[in-house]
């Protein structure tokens, strides 16, 4: 056993005492946070200087946190002054992994974390369920929030206003993970699309097509004989959920179950939806209506595997998102409008005018292309600055309403329709 204890702290691992150790050390910091250098004691957010370092607390330390993580450690390499210094997961051995990979102080409680003077901002990769839990927490400390897609669960709308609503009492910066939107294509073909470009934008299609349920069913399984106790907290994962009995395959494949995600349509179109919602400068839907199943995937499996949706808007648009798990031949986004149709292609922006329409073909040049490296950048720069983010609170706001109402439709058999006054779903 003591051999076994050495190798583990040689080896840099935290152990249970050690482990200790850095909670009761962030108690402390839960006094102190507020001389935190980015506030006030009034809470009211102060500019960061260019040279001060900002310090970035993971929660949820699984795949995408550990690629996060690593892209925040990238980034400081580049010279920008941030760093992982803290990490929290309420699964003890990805917890260890993380704080030895990061040489983080680790929390296996998010209320923990959000304390710690240090943290400055928080990346929220948990589980869809957890994300706003997790965001409210870091916006009620005081802290910045990249917060994973999708924004919330489907069966969290009232959450989501909520967390809208206290993110803009606090003027927090807030970056929604749809990394697609740091692509200069989206924010060129708003501008373009304001101007006039393909005169009023009428329709739109975009989706997400894939070949194979690896994403959810494919979700690694680290331990078999995992069972809940203090190196695994059932209760803080279900969170809302309903509460059920611990299931090995319901904690770490999370993904297959209407109880903790959506299939496409909460997984996957944030990615697609985000960038069409941002070009054509769109709020709230009117109506959505969806149909899909499990055409292809079954088993163990209750998210379905093909999911299309139909979103109507007040302005006079329809937005199509179509999409399968079960194959990968897509459609290209597009938008049509009346005088011309916006095609996105590799090198950037097409707009090809309508036959009878007397208006040059242009081509606009891509100023930047996409990626997690190009998001997170973009991030820190705002919690810097107080800037807006490539994908902002509102824009996360109006596209996670559309994705719940879809979600709503297909499930429920009905019309989602919104009221923009009561900002309420209602079926039909
Ligand atoms: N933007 C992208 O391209 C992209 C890619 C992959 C995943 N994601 C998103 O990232 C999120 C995480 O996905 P993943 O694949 O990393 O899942 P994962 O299961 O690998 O990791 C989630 C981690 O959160 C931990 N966790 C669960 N409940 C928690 C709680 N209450 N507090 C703290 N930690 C908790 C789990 O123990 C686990 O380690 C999902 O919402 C997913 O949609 C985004």
């Amino acid at each position: 056993m003591r051999d076994e204890a050495n190798g583990r702290a040689k080896k840099g691992i935290v152990n249970r005492r050690r482990f200790v150790g850095m909670v009761t050390a962030s108690a402390l910091g839960a006094t102190m946070w507020r001389k935190s250098k980015v506030y006030s004691l009034s809470g009211a957010p102060q500019l960061l200087g260019a040279n001060e370092r900002i310090g970035v607390g993971l929660i949820g330390c699984g795949g995408r946190g550990m690629h996060l993580g690593r892209v925040v450690r990238e980034l400081s390499h580049k010279g920008v002054n941030a760093q992982i210094v803290a990490v929290c997961d309420i699964y003890r051995p990805r917890l260890e992994r993380a704080a030895k990979e990061f040489n983080a102080r680790a929390y296996m409680d998010v209320k923990e974390l959000v304390t710690d003077k240090d943290v400055d901002a928080v990346i929220v990769a948990t589980p869809d369920r957890l994300h706003v839990f997790n965001s409210l927490e870091a916006v009620r400390a005081g802290k910045d929030v990249y917060c994973e897609k999708p924004l919330t669960h489907w069966q969290q709308f009232e959450l989501l206003k909520q967390l809208v609503r206290e993110v803009k009492a606090k003027e927090r910066v807030f970056q929604v993970g749809t990394q697609w939107l740091s692509d200069s294509v989206w924010h060129q073909a708003a501008e373009l699309i304001k101007q006039g470009a393909i005169g009023k934008p009428l329709h739109a299609q975009c989706g997400y097509f894939r070949h194979g349920d690896w994403g959810e069913r494919g979700m690694p399984i680290d331990d078999p004989n995992a069972k809940p106790g203090p190196d695994l907290n059932w209760e803080a994962f279900l969170a809302d959920a309903p509460k059920r009995a611990f299931d090995v395959s319901r904690f770490f494949r999370w993904r297959m179950y209407m109880d903790y995600a959506g299939g496409p349509c909460t997984d996957l179109y944030p990615h697609c939806l985000t960038p069409v919602v941002k070009a054509l400068g769109v709020a709230f839907p009117k109506t959505v209506v969806a149909v899909g199943g499990k055409y292809r995937y079954d088993g163990e499996r209750d998210v379905p595997d093909t999911f299309d949706m139909l979103i109507q808007y007040p302005e006079g648009i329809t937005v199509v998102v179509l999409g399968t798990i079960a194959n990968e031949w897509g459609i290209p986004t597009l938008i049509r409008g009346e005088d011309a149709t916006m095609l996105f292609e590799g090198h950037g922006i097409v707009i090809q005018p309508q036959g009878a329409v007397k208006k040059e073909r242009r081509e606009i040049k891509r100023e930047r292309g996409a990626s997690d490296e190009e998001h997170m950048r973009n991030f820190i720069e705002c919690v810097r600055t107080r800037q807006k983010t490539y994908s902002d609170i509102d824009l996360g706001y109006h596209v996670q309403t559309a994705l719940i109402m879809g979600m709503l439709s297909f499930v429920h058999s009905k019309v989602a329709t919104f009221d923009p006054h009561a900002e309420t779903i209602k079926l039909v």
